[in-house]
Formats: structure tokens, C-alpha cells, sequence
């Protein structure tokens, strides 16, 4: 830790903080040269074979593998709040349909904050007490609000499924085949938590004022939400749709190559190789997009992933996991645009956990800026 005389000189900057250390975490870590991500020392390949979301998110909040009571009431806990405040409901029909979905989202889960039984209450105990009604509430208020958009009114939970299969549940009005659920949970696992990212920076910000969690929540979706970010599931499925079959997509992407085109869904800030959390989940889209006669649209990814990574492999361009969260999406039935919001669903566990762990003495951020603009001309 460097602070007092050994701060750095405010001249030392780099543009988007890249290569910046915050601070010390214990819940995840990220090799991005041999690719290897772990949660609390466990990898995601183990986590996502052998765990369900709500064990993972247990651990990565907690820091430990629930036991079995402890997970049987950290489920019990889960499904006490999936029935968020009717006014949240409510505040979609002033929201255009055509809004994107994560806008939806965000604005429900704005005036559920206003209705939480302790709002302005940040001690430790009252943030802590948060992260299941958040995990909760964002679940049945996505599902809303992805039914939204098909002018569908909301589904009541379910609460003989788990986690994963409820939000599928609440948001296709059907309990999908079992392989499905164990694919989207899948997805869950090994997007719930990925280092202090931006939209984890962003939250980490937000909870270093003095504010509560949902608020801090809200500040990771709207960083989520960037092209860049989140945002890049749907554009990459976007961009695969486009293709008939695998020799179009080689033909464009090798023009495309020439033209120095950025792929949505490739490259990574971290990983300058294989992204784990892709090889995790390539089994789990192969099989759904063949078991819906969808094989075309594996083999356009996998035409595009071999152009792509052979062309710029070397420079460490990968897939990177929104490359193939969307093939997993679509046949399920989520459409297109509501694409970044399972991401968002599991990701935020990582963005509380971060700033569950900085809020027992950590300072506020607030970082400054080198002055280039014009002298004083008083
Ligand atoms: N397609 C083609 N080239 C890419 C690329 C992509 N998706 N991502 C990065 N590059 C190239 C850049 O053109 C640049 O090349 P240059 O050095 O010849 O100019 C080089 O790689 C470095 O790019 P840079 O933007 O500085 O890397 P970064 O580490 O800041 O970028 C991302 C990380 C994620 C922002 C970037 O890879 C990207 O925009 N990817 C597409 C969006 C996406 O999938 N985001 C989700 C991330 S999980």
C-alpha cells in the first residue's frame, strides 16, 4: 500500500487507469496470460460443473463454501425477496416499451430502493443485509421487464425452482427443459464476479461515499451497460446473426480483418488469451444450438473465433465470454436486446462482494486530474 510521502506524483497518470491497483481483494483472481479465473481460490471450471448459482454466490459473497444448512438458508433468504414492490412493477408502464431493457431495469429497481425497509441506513449490519433482497428484487424485475417489451404482464415466482430456473421462469412464462436451466445457470456462475472491472469500479466509487448498496448497484449497471462492457453480447450475436452460414462469416470477417474492424465479443482488457469463462460455456452452446436444430449458427462462431484469433491471437485477441452468452440466450427465448441483462443479474454479486469487503475502513475515491487547460488570465 503506498500512502503519505510515498504517494505517487498526481503527474503519474495512465489514460482509463489501465495497469492501476486499487487496493487488495481476497475474492477472485484473474490470470490473463495463462487463463485461469477463481473465486475465493476455487476455479470457475469446478464452480460451474459441480455448484449452482446460489452456492457460488454464497462463496463469493462470504468467502467460504456454504455448508449445508448454511446454503439451505441463504436459499431461504433468496426466496423471501422475490416479490419486489408492486410500485416497481407499476413504474414500467410510464417507461416506453421501446426503452432498452436494462433501462427498464435500472428504473424498477430505482423506485424498489425507495420502498427497502431501511434506506438510509448504511451501517455495516444494513449493507450486509442487502445483497439477497438485491439479487432477489433484480431478478423478478428483470424478468419484467424483459417481458416489457412484449407488452407481457409480470410472472409471480415460482418458488419450488432455484435461482436460475425462477428468473427463466419469471421471464418466459415456461419452465424450460432442464439442460437449458443448467446451461443458463452456467452462464450465471461464471459471470458472477470478475475482479474490479469498471462497472465493479464504478460500484466500489459509489459505496466508498457513504452510500448504501442498491445505489452502489446501480452505478455498476449503468457502466455495464456500454458497448464496450455488457453491452457487447448483443452486438456480438448481433453481428453473427447477420450470417447465412460459415463461409460468409469467413469471407467477412477476413475483409473485415483488412479493414481493421473491432469484433464486439473479442479482446479483453485482462485475459490476452483464451478466456476460461469461454471454454466453460462453448460445450453448453454447442449442445443447446444443435438440440434446436441451430448448428448453422455454431459453426458461423466458430468460423469467426478461428479467423479472428488466428489473425489476432498474437496480439492477444480472443473471444472473450460476450461472444457466447447470446448464442446460449437466444434459442432459449430471451430476445436480443435483453441479452446484457443476465450479465448484469450475476455479475452484480461480484460488484457487492467488492464492496462489502472495502466498506469496513476503506476512504472515499476520489482521484484528481492533471490541469492542461488555459493559464489564469485574472
Ligand atoms: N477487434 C479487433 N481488434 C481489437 C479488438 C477487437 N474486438 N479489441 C482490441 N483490438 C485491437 C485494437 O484495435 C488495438 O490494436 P492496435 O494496437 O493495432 O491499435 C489493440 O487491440 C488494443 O486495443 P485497446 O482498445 O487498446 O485494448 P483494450 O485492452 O483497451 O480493450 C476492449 C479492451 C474490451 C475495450 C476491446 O478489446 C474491445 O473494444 N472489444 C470489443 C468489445 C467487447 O467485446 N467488450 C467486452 C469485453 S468483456
Amino acid at each position: 500500500m503506498i500512502g503519505g510521502s510515498q504517494a505517487p506524483s498526481p503527474q503519474t497518470y495512465a489514460r482509463g487507469l489501465e495497469g492501476l491497483i486499487t487496493g487488495d481483494t481476497r475474492i477472485s483472481d484473474i490470470d490473463g496470460l495463462t487463463g485461469r479465473l477463481t473465486y475465493r481460490g476455487y476455479s470457475i471450471a469446478d464452480l460451474e460443473a459441480n455448484s449452482s448459482f446460489e452456492a457460488v454466490s454464497y462463496l463469493i459473497l462470504q468467502g467460504e463454501v456454504p455448508t449445508a444448512a448454511q446454503l439451505e438458508d441463504w436459499q431461504s433468504e433468496l426466496r423471501r425477496w422475490r416479490r419486489p414492490p408492486r410500485a416497481a412493477f407499476d413504474s414500467l408502464a410510464r417507461v416506453p416499451r421501446r426503452a432498452h431493457p436494462l433501462a427498464q431495469y435500472r428504473t424498477m429497481l430505482t423506485v424498489a430502493a425507495c420502498h427497502t425497509p431501511e434506506p438510509e441506513n448504511t451501517t455495516l449490519d444494513a449493507q450486509w443485509r442487502r445483497p439477497a433482497r438485491i439479487l432477489s428484487w433484480t431478478s423478478a424485475l428483470a424478468a419484467a421487464a424483459i417481458r416489457h417489451l412484449d407488452g407481457l404482464d409480470a410472472v409471480e415466482p415460482n418458488d419450488e425452482l432455484g435461482f436460475a430456473a425462477n428468473f427463466l421462469y419469471q421471464t418466459l412464462g415456461v419452465i424450460p427443459p432442464d439442460d437449458e436451466i443448467r446451461a443458463f445457470e452456467a452462464s450465471l456462475i461464471v459471470q458472477a464476479e470478475h475482479g474490479l472491472h469498471a462497472a465493479a469500479f464504478a460500484a466500489l466509487v459509489v459505496i466508498s461515499t457513504g452510500a448504501d448498496l442498491g445505489s452502489a448497484v446501480l452505478a455498476g449497471m449503468g457502466a455495464l451497460s456500454g458497448a464496450r462492457h455488457g453491452g457487447a453480447n448483443q452486438l456480438a450475436f448481433e453481428m453473427m446473426a447477420g450470417f447465412e452460414n460459415a463461409d460468409q462469416a469467413r469471407t467477412w470477417t477476413r475483409a473485415a480483418l483488412g479493414r481493421g474492424h473491432r469484433f464486439p465479443g473479442f479482446g479483453h482488457r485482462v485475459y490476452k488469451c483464451p478466456d476460461p469463462r469461454v471454454r466453460a460455456l462453448e460445450p453448453h452452446a454447442e449442445r443447446i444450438l444443435r438440440s434446436h436444430g441451430l448448428e448453422h449458427r455454431w459453426e458461423i462462431y466458430t468460423a469467426l473465433r478461428d479467423e479472428i484469433e488466428s489473425a489476432l491471437g498474437p496480439k492477444g485477441i480472443y473471444a472473450n465470454v460476450d461472444s457466447i452468452t447470446g448464442l446460449l440466450y437466444h434459442p432459449m427465448g430471451l430476445p436480443v436486446s435483453a441479452f446484457p441483462i443476465p450479465f448484469c443479474l450475476a455479475i452484480q454479486t461480484g460488484w457487492m462482494a467488492h464492496c462489502l469487503e472495502y466498506l469496513p475502513d476503506g476512504p472515499m475515491i476520489e482521484p484528481g486530474a492533471v490541469y492542461v487547460g488555459s493559464a489564469d488570465s485574472s
